[in-house]
């Protein structure tokens, strides 16, 4: 059976955990089936990671990050989208662009962007930069992107779209608006929007054949019997409404948002895989229960590579958290899961997951809203033995050693949810199936 019939003609990938579980590798995977891959939600706070065989050195593999081009694009039978619920900086789109074209890989015809997608400016980047600096120790930690700025500019129904770009003169009626109202309460953002103003009237022709009504397109493919892949940005512990509010993103990275952020009816997807890591993650400030500020911490990080992929600042890392993993599994009700990075975890003599939260010594019902509770449980674990030895030549999950398999069983358990995908690598091929 292949991975498409399994999965069916709208898939969706999302992240289960506090992002960069590799729902990229998973998505560049599952594109070589597929024929569409569109993105719903987030910017460039996204950095979906990549490895294909060099083109130079095809025993070399080569790492490739996306921030706004959904991962699929290095196959090219794929066409892909950058759907209404995405906040977009031009100028990041074209570096990428650039990349992709270094390495023989053309976008022409087969990129588009939503003309209902949100545009970030310098000055929406500088004005996250600000608002962070105002916020001091209580500061989000957040990429950088222009992300919160944005979004408050779409909710507060002032910001500017894509389809803007095709009438420049509206176009800049509104940016000096913007500008003026934005220094007004931030007198502290300064800098040449002249010449972002001049960058758009420039570019302009470039973007207009890249920009497309996508939610009629995306349903008229489905229609045609296409394939879908909708790729989640962020995670679901970073939802607006259900992550660690107010340390998450600012767009729904559940599947709602990724429903909304493209356009499609929720009634037509016919999958949705969650991506958790075989441990858990976090870049930027927030509650992390089963943080590991130790040895075993450290080795996560150095041996799992966890540096982020769009800031480089390094990854906070824990044992495997089940009950916020749970909650994930509840929100967005995942067919199945892909555990990844089991292989990170091939020299540990033992291994835990936190299958409760003690707070105040009782134990919580449920996934708590409270960001000071949550800062308060103490995690109780169950502790497993190590397997090791190398898991990297798995291709199934029965070939993994005994003690992994009775690990991502016991996981599959405490989840409540098929595990049916186990990365054991970087590489496309390093993927244990069920
Ligand atoms: P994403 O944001 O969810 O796409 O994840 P990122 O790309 O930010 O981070 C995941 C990192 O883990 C990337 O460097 C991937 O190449 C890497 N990765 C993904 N799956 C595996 C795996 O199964 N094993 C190992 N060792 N690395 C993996
Ligand atoms: P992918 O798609 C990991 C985190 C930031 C910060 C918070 C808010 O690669 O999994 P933002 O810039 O969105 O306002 O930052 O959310 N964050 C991510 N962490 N992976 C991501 O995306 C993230 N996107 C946002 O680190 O804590
Ligand atoms: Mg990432």
């Amino acid at each position: 059976m292949t991975l498409a019939s399994k999965y069916g003609n709208v898939c969706a990938v999302l992240g289960g955990q506090w992002g960069d579980e590799g729902k990229g590798k998973l998505v560049d995977i599952l594109a070589k089936e597929y024929e569409i891959v569109a993105r719903g939600t987030g910017g460039a706070n996204a950095g979906h990671t990549v490895y294909i065989p060099d083109p130079k050195n095809p025993t070399q593999k080569k790492k490739i990050v996306f921030h706004l081009i959904p991962s699929g694009i290095l196959y090219p039978h794929i066409k892909e989208v950058i759907g209404n619920g995405c906040v977009v900086h031009i100028p990041t789109l074209f570096e990428e662009i650039e990349v992709l074209k270094q390495n023989d890989i053309q976008v022409e015809g087969r990129l588009f962007l939503s003309d209902r997608a949100h545009l970030v400016f310098e000055y929406t980047k500088l004005v996250d930069k600000i608002q962070e600096e105002r916020k001091g120790s209580g500061k989000v930690g957040t990429t950088g992107r222009g992300i919160g700025p944005a979004y408050s500019d779409k909710i507060n129904r002032i910001g500017l779209r894509v389809h803007e770009l095709l009438d420049m003169v509206t176009f800049e009626k509104k940016f000096r608006a913007r500008i003026e109202n934005l220094q007004k309460m931030y007198p502290e953002l300064q800098y040449d929007f002249e010449a972002e103003i001049e960058y758009y009237k420039k570019i302009v022709d470039q973007i207009k054949p890249l920009i497309i009504d996508s939610a009629s397109y995306l349903n008229e493919q489905i229609a045609q019997g296409k394939k879908i892949l909708l790729e989640g940005a962020n995670a679901a512990l970073l939802d607006i409404d259900h992550g660690t509010y107010p340390y998450v993103t600012s767009s729904n990275a559940t599947i709602g948002g990724l429903v909304a952020g493209v356009g499609i009816s929720a009634l037509k997807m016919t999958s949705a895989i969650g991506v958790m890591k075989a441990y858990c993650t976090r870049v930027g400030s927030g509650p992390f229960p089963t943080e590991l500020d130790n040895e075993i911490g450290n080795k996560l990080r150095e041996t799992g590579g966890e540096y982020g992929s769009t800031t480089g600042r390094p990854r906070r890392c824990g044992w495997f958290d089940a009950v916020a993993s749970k909650y994930s599994v509840m929100l967005n009700g995942y067919t199945c899961i892909n555990l990844t990075k089991l292989d990170v975890m091939d020299d540990l003599d033992t291994v835990k997951i936190a299958t409760k939260y003690l707070h105040k010594g009782k134990e919580l019902t449920a996934f708590p809203a409270s960001i000071e509770i949550l800062s308060e449980v103490e995690a109780v674990y169950e502790e497993m033995p190590g397997w090791k030895q190398s898991i990297s030549e798995a291709r199934t999950i029965n070939d993994l050693p005994e003690n992994a398999r009775n690990y991502v069983k016991r996981l599959q358990e405490v989840l409540g949810c098929p595990i049916e995908f186990v990365g054991v690598g970087i590489g496309r091929e390093q993927m244990a199936l069920s």
